[in-house]
């Protein structure tokens, strides 16, 4: 057994309000025990244990590691051509989709398995500790469970995506698709996979081909989440609620029943700012759900399309700007927030038991994240108690 403690803490953001002030359970002047690969102790600095080697972050604040609980790593090429248009007027749509399936189908494993790390390991130069990722970039038997056995072997939080947009051989011809994603692809897919999920939304799913699909996942031990809502009104937020998913993803378009649904119910309402920054859409209206009791997580949906950023303190600081958060609620949803989402109780906190997962800002409180956007203020990211960047 080793201990370490992380001292000089300016200000230290645990998440667990028995410990410190507020939701967020702030410390200040604060320090850490990291024993082995978890948080064995954290209060006042000068209250602490003595432990086998001392580690000065010099006043700075550090928060739980950012839990990235939504993002499409899995992808072959890029949609740069996209992207440039888009900013020249076009308007998004699902059907850009396709044009990574086509990339993806035609790249290697190696590729695809270089193209995960990459991002996660861009994304943990920036304080993300735990990332989900999904397929559905892959849409046959073959490309789909090689993108879930690729995904499974850089991260544990893996969703099965069949149903992004119809596999566009099948075009003419959803309910064989639909019949594939339940069936043979299912059963291919479902040993890698944890989550399962789909896009609701016209051009893609609809409320009843979705609840087929997250029915048959969950018949098979996946248990469900939901791309709902984010492009326009529909049934997806309302079937996730009564389905018990996990997560809602995006909410950007919501009626007052699908608040309440939210707010009602456990599932959480995870939203993606990247996407309305990057497709120039209508932001959520996080405040709404806020006021309302929902629970809200914030991440990247970092993917080659709708959002290719990989930054969670970038999330952060458009959620405070634009969705009506305060610097602390969005803290709070990057970290316990995303954790909920992926119903951890192990990341998103730095209290006993947690895992020793974490991020020290060049900044004095966690309040610059926002203040200070763009700027790389991530100076040091440990995992599981030890130290993997900076
Ligand atoms: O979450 N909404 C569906 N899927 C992705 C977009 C994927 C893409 O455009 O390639 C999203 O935004
Ligand atoms: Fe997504």
């Amino acid at each position: 057994m080793t201990t370490t403690l992380l001292t000089g803490i300016g200000s230290l953001v645990t998440n667990d309000p028995e410990i410190g002030e507020g939701p967020l359970g702030l410390i200040t002047d604060a320090a850490l025990v990291i024993e082995d690969d978890h948080i064995a102790w954290a209060g006042p600095a000068g209250r602490a244990p003595g432990t086998d080697t001392v580690s000065d972050v010099g006043g700075r604040a550090v928060v739980p590691g950012f839990v990235d609980s939504h993002a499409h790593l899995v992808f072959g090429g890029d949609r740069t051509q996209e992207f440039n248009a888009r900013m020249s007027g076009r308007a998004y749509s699902a059907g850009g989709i396709r044009t990574t399936v086509a990339a993806t189908r035609a790249a290697t494993d190696e590729e695809l398995s270089a193209t995960v790390a990459r991002y996660l390991a861009e994304a943990l130069r920036q304080g993300t500790t735990t990332m989900e990722t999904k397929s559905g970039y892959g849409l046959t038997t073959h490309d789909e469970s090689r993108a879930l056995r690729i995904a499974s072997g850089h991260t544990d939080e893996v969703t099965y995506l069949g149903a992004h947009i119809v596999a566009p051989e099948l075009a003419e011809d959803p309910a064989a698709y639909v019949e594939l994603v339940t069936g043979e692809m299912l059963d291919a897919c479902a040993p890698y996979a944890k989550w399962i999920d789909v896009f609701c939304e016209k051009g893609a799913f609809d409320g009843d081909q979705a609840r087929a699909i997250l029915t048959a996942g969950r018949a098979k031990g996946l248990v469900p989440r939901i791309h709902a809502n984010q492009l326009s009104y529909g049934p997806g937020v309302q079937l996730g609620v009564e389905l018990d998913a996990a997560s809602a993803d995006h909410c950007t378009h919501l009626t007052d029943a699908d608040v309440d649904a939210l707010a009602q119910g456990g599932t959480v309402a995870t939203l993606l700012p990247g996407a309305e920054f990057s497709t120039r859409a209508q932001w959520p209206d996080a405040r709404r759900l806020l006021d309302a009791g929902a629970t809200v997580a914030l991440s990247t949906d970092c993917n080659p399309g709708s959002s290719f950023t990989s930054s969670m303190p970038f999330c952060v600081a458009l959620a405070v700007r634009d969705m009506g958060m305060t610097p602390d609620e969005a803290v709070w949803s990057a970290t316990a927030g995303g954790a909920r989402a992926l119903r951890r109780t192990d990341v998103g906190r730095l209290s006993p038991g947690a895992r020793a997962d974490l991020a020290v800002l060049d900044a004095p409180s966690h309040v610059h994240l926002a203040y200070r956007p763009g700027v790389p203020l991530v100076i040091g990211v440990w995992r599981a108690g030890e130290r993997v960047a900076g």
